[in-house]
């Protein structure tokens, strides 16, 4: 039977990628009942009254949480939501951040597969015992790092395999958000004592170097700026990062809740390696934010959307349907979690295939991450990954 999906957090992700993502899965019948849980009953209203969601998916509901309005947040209904379900449904974390660990914890105790958005966890040693717990109970747990399924980065990790660029040696990226996400429900929780811009949006980047070249990370140094969000909160909201990696090559991940408003996209990114092998240079060079459209509408708006990571398009009915990189990651971690649930695949097959992140073959995150944090909180001294080793 088509597992029931839980999804924990009504957030803007839950918005632009999740939900929609999971109503298409429901819709081609892969996935069964869908429910959404919040502290409040007003975040999962407005999303389940969402014009454009609603708009896509003509005639699909999903169970509130909490079911009324309520004088106070109601922060631990998940637990209850996650009693109630059957064993081995699908629960999908997409709370904030420092969040993630408990609600994994949590799922799993109750015999859950989970899909968690990244960064799975922000402790190294929770990534492993999420490990462990998953596998004692074989239970898939996967971190949603849809960068991956860009193809572009497939294009690049099987020419890389082959080696066609060499070996990478020096590298940049960066993906610096629009200044409005300051006003948005980030200034609650991606603060300074939690989170940062490298830990928020940076860990997409040294994941996708990881995913591309199988290099791991030994050591990190991350410079962060403090800046105050509108509610007067500190955060570290501007980060330049050095990120070396076994083989010694090094990269520089910039990241900032600091792009203008008024520039072209809604945010600007991108990656370049430079490698070298056979006695020459190599490079690969993607532009994430350009995706070759430039659109200006009559409203005078002139703006440069990304046909590839999430759009909904006219097929034909019944509504529209979601297309990209977003949609296909969401559609891979599921597909996951059902093959396991019913023997087609193993743990240890979608570990050892490298294509989904999971605790065990992607902990690297939370090793960076971690180290991130104390370097960050150190005025960017660099911080040596434990037990990592040069090639
Ligand atoms: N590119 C990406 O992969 C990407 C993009 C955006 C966000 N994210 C990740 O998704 C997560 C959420 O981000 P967001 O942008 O949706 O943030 P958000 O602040 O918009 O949403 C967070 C949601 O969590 C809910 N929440 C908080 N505490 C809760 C509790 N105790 N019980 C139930 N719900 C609770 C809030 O009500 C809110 O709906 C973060 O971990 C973030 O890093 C990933």
């Amino acid at each position: 039977m088509a597992p029931q999906v839980l999804l924990v957090g009504g957030g803007m992700i839950a918005h632009d990628q999740i939900l929609p993502s999971l109503y298409q899965l429901q819709r081609s019948r892969r996935i069964g009942q869908i429910a959404v849980c919040s502290s409040r009953y007003e975040t999962v209203r407005a999303l389940a009254e969402n014009e454009r969601i609603c708009r896509a998916f003509p005639g699909q509901s999903f169970h509130l949480y909490p079911e009324a309005p309520a004088e106070q947040p109601q922060p631990d209904l998940f637990r209850a939501c996650i009693a109630a379900l059957p064993p081995r449904q699908i629960v999908f974390v997409a709370l904030p951040d420092q969040m993630h660990c408990d609600a994994i914890r949590e799922a799993l105790g109750h015999d859950q597969h989970v899909i968690s958005v990244k960064p799975l966890v922000l402790r190294h040693a929770e990534a492993l015992e999420i490990a462990r717990e998953a596998r004692a109970r074989n239970l898939f747990v996967g971190a949603e790092y849809h960068k991956r399924f860009d193809d572009r980065s497939l294009m690049a990790r099987r020419a890389y395999r082959e080696g066609r660029f060499g070996e990478f040696r020096l590298g940049r990226a960066c993906l610096l958000e629009k200044w409005y996400y300051r006003n948005s429900n980030f200034q609650n929780w991606m603060t300074a004592e939690h989170s940062d811009a490298f830990t928020y949006i940076g860990c997409h980047y040294v994941d996708l170097v990881h995913f591309v070249t199988g290099l791991l990370p030994v050591a990190v140094s991350v410079y962060g700026i403090l800046d105050r969000y509108p509610n007067g909160r500190q955060g570290y909201l501007w980060t330049d990062a050095r990120v070396i990696w076994n083989n010694g090559a090094c990269l520089d991940v910039q990241n900032a809740l600091g792009f203008p408003d008024a520039a072209p996209g809604t945010n600007t990114q991108g990656l370049t390696l430079y490698c070298q092998g056979g006695g020459n240079g190599a490079l690969l060079d993607h532009s994430d934010q350009y995706r070759g459209l430039k659109y200006c509408y009559v409203g005078g708006v002139y703006a440069e959307p990304s046909p590839d990571y999430f759009q909904y398009v006219d097929l034909g009915g019944p509504g529209l349907t979601p297309v990209g990189y977003g949609f296909r990651s969401i559609e891979q971690l599921i597909a996951a979690a059902i093959r396991v649930e019913d023997g087609s695949a193993t743990l240890d097959q979608i570990d050892a295939a490298g294509l989904l992140a999971t605790p065990s073959n992607s902990a690297y995150n939370e090793q960076v991450i971690e180290a991130a944090r104390e370097s960050i909180l150190n005025g960017g001294r660099e911080v040596r990954i434990a037990g990592a080793t040069a090639k």
